[in-house]
């Protein structure tokens, strides 16, 4: 068997996938342990045929995963593996280019460089900042605050007390204090809160539980005026401002001294790509340059090495650009146009529902609501068992809550109305 016939079954094999997962069950039903149970204990002595591998992906893997490629994956925040990012990914691992300076592969930095002032471009961003992609969100506020802290060290790191449990990881990483800052009736940070000790103050638009946006226009005010950074989360919704309606939310955010989106959020790119801008390079730069002699810089290039904590980096600026390019931006905001039309559409019919309830505001595709007189942390058990659809439950503000986040590129109205239906029969 020819290594060109292996990739063409595994380009079928994804093809393939791609189109019966929906008639997958969307979380997996395995135990713990049962997946290693049927691995071997040590690995082959000799090489094996690629054949036997699909075999027993199909066999083993496959059923032991949750399919966050399903369109009635509602966990969490649900995302996009498109088929241009599976095609960017397939082509990525063939080229194998490690992008941390720019000599380590011109193309791939420039490309970076590009797709970072596209997506400005597409969100409203000022033109100009420094762009390049992370991983994760995570790193990406672990960068920030790093930067941060060169302006000012020793200070602490204000967010809601709805940010994600990122930003609380990231300010211990990098040595600063973490304070939570209360949130009013529709779960947005206050921001009212003393500035005197902060060296950042980090403003999610988005948040994890309720997509709630923070002021970041008033936020963003005070941090001028104190002299403290300002990081804006915008991992989830942050894709939603492609569409000029939806723009709103990042009002302010050309104030911020460095900005997060996760294109592998709602942006239709497969894991991992978060893209990181700042319009204080000098700050990232002097936290993490550091230029061994067998790296030396090239003039008037970036090293993007240079920016973060890595320095093997992997080819996203390929995923993102063929994202992109595939869409358009009119594909792009269709598609979140949509999504955001759905989250209303199944928030009107929760909303008509006695005994149901919205418990939080819903402006993009994300809805929080629940069943009283349901436990509904084993309602969203329930109606996740029957492998139709996968939702989350959390606690908020300590009433027990459901979470539906549409990001699947292909849930439609259907999918949308056959989760209600097993949603009521699970009552
Ligand atoms: C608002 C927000 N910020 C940051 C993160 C962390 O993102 P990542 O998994 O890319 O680190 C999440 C994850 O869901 C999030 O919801």
């Amino acid at each position: 068997m020819s290594y060109r016939e292996d990739l063409h079954r595994a380009s079928d094999w994804a093809a393939d996938y791609l189109e019966r997962v929906s008639d997958l069950p969307v979380q997996s039903r395995v135990q713990p342990g049962d997946v290693r149970a049927q691995l071997p204990d040590a690995p082959p002595e000799h090489g094996e045929p690629f054949e036997a591998m699909l075999r027993d992906l199909d066999a083993i893997i496959v059923p032991g995963l949750t399919h966050w490629n399903h369109p009635r994956f509602y966990a969490w925040f649900a995302n996009t593996g498109s088929e241009p990012g599976v095609l960017a990914e397939l082509l990525i691992a063939a080229l194998n280019v490690n992008a941390f300076t720019w000599i380590s592969s011109p193309a791939a930095t420039e490309l970076e460089v590009t797709v970072m002032d596209w997506l400005a471009q597409l969100i409203g961003l000022p033109r100009g900042w420094h762009g390049h992609i992370e991983d994760t969100a995570s790193t990406a506020t672990i960068a920030a605050l790093a930067a941060a802290r060169t302006r000012k060290p020793g200070g602490a790191v204000y967010a809601s007390e709805q940010a994600n449990f990122s930003v609380e990881k990231a300010a211990r990483l990098v040595g600063l204090e973490y304070r939570t800052v209360e949130t009013d009736d529709a779960y947005r940070m206050r921001a009212d809160f003393p500035l005197e000790d902060a060296t950042a103050v980090v403003a999610t638009v988005g948040t994890t539980g309720t997509t709630s946006v923070d002021p970041v226009p008033e936020l963003a005010r005070r941090c001028e005026e104190a002299g403290v950074w300002l990081h804006v989360d915008a991992a989830y919704a942050g894709s939603a401002a492609v569409c000029p309606e939806l723009r709103w939310c990042m009002e302010g955010a050309d104030r911020a001294d460095s900005l997060v989106i996760n294109p592998h959020k709602w942006l239709f790119t497969p894991m991992d790509c978060s893209a990181l801008w700042t319009r204080r390079p000098e700050a990232f730069h002097e936290a993490f340059a550091l230029v061994p002699e067998y790296l030396a810089a090239t003039p008037e290039a970036v090293d993007i090495k240079d920016y973060g904590p890595a320095l093997g980096r992997r080819f996203r600026a390929l995923k993102l650009w063929f994202v992109l390019r595939w869409y358009g931006a009119e594909g792009l905001r269709e598609l979140i146009r949509e999504h955001v039309r759905l989250a209303q559409l199944f928030a009107s019919w929760v909303e008509a529902e006695p005994g149901w309830e919205i418990v939080a505001p819903h402006p993009f595709s994300t809805v929080c609501f629940r069943h009283d007189g349901s436990d509904n942390f084993e309602l969203a058990a329930r109606a996740s068992a029957t492998g139709e659809v996968f939702l989350a439950a959390m606690r908020l503000r300590g009433v027990d809550t459901i979470r539906l986040a549409i990001g699947n590129a292909k849930t439609t109205e259907d999918d949308i109305s056959r989760t209600w239906e097993v949603l009521k029969s699970c009552t």
